[in-house]
């Protein structure tokens, strides 16, 4: 497999072409956004750590039946992906209140919701991702009412797998973003990344924030939590 030219840089990773048209690689970097890219920065070590989360949990989710689109690690901050054509949607699940949904709804942060929420953004960094439901969806086009009951049901099912993992190593999942891709042959698989930048991890005991919210609400210790998760996870 041969690494040949850039395809896109987005805030947080680039995608490389390779030889094979069904490949391509995605490079992890330190760059650090918020809110749209008004808040800029870098997180020392960001890239590799994301790079390791990213594919451990893309390894055990594939164990449990999430289809996704991993297929090897290269190097510390490198991954071989299949090629996909992303559906345009961050799917946001949420298990305790947080974040937008806090602010929007008036929830404390912490607080239990009697059952999953799901939400769905569309992605569009110039009309600032805005929330949009299955209604807008379909008629958009931007995925067929089955393939969004399969996002459903691989969202939750993530949901399900990584927070039994994550309450085992001491971490509450409190919400996440996925994306979904859907391969050359109609597939919908669970792409882009699962890390400290895209889920709310806070510690089980102290309820310690352990993730992006540390850059996002300048709490410093921005590496240390990064650095933390990897070593719960991968126990380095
Ligand atoms: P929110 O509370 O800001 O809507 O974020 C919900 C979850 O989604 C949180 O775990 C962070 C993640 N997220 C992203 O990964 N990318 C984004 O652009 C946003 C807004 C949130
Ligand atoms: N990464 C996103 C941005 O730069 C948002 C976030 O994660 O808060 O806007």
């Amino acid at each position: 497999m041969e690494k040949r030219e850039q395809l896109y840089e987005g805030k947080a990773k680039k995608v490389f072409a390779t030889d094979d048209s069904g490949l391509v690689v995605v490079s992890y970097k330190d760059d650090a956004t918020a809110f749209n890219g008004l808040k800029k920065g870098t997180i020392a070590g960001k890239g590799a750590i994301n790079n390791r989360v990213t594919n451990h949990l893309m390894r055990l989710l594939e164990a449990q039946g999430v289809p996704t689109h991993f297929v090897r690690e290269l190097n510390g901050r490198e991954t071989l992906v299949r090629r996909v054509s992303i559906v345009p949607l961050e799917v946001i699940v949420r298990n305790i209140a947080a974040g937008s949904l806090s602010k929007r709804l008036g929830l404390p942060e912490g607080a239990k919701l009697s059952q999953t929420v799901l939400e769905f953004c569309y992605k569009d960094d110039a009309l600032g991702d805005p929330m949009v439901n299955r209604y807008h969806i379909a008629a958009m086009g931007w995925a067929t009412q089955e393939e969004m009951d399969l996002i459903c049901r691989y969202s939750l099912k993530v949901n399900q797998v990584l927070s039994a993992y994550l309450k085992d190593l001491g971490i509450e999942l409190i919400d996440f973003k996925l994306e979904f891709g859907k391969t050359a042959e109609g597939a919908i698989v669970l792409a882009d990344e699962i890390s400290p930048d895209t889920c709310r991890f806070w510690d089980s005991a102290t309820h310690e924030k352990l993730d992006k919210d540390r850059f996002r609400r300048d709490l410093g210790g921005v590496e240390d939590a990064y650095h933390e998760i990897l070593k719960r996870l991968m126990g380095e």
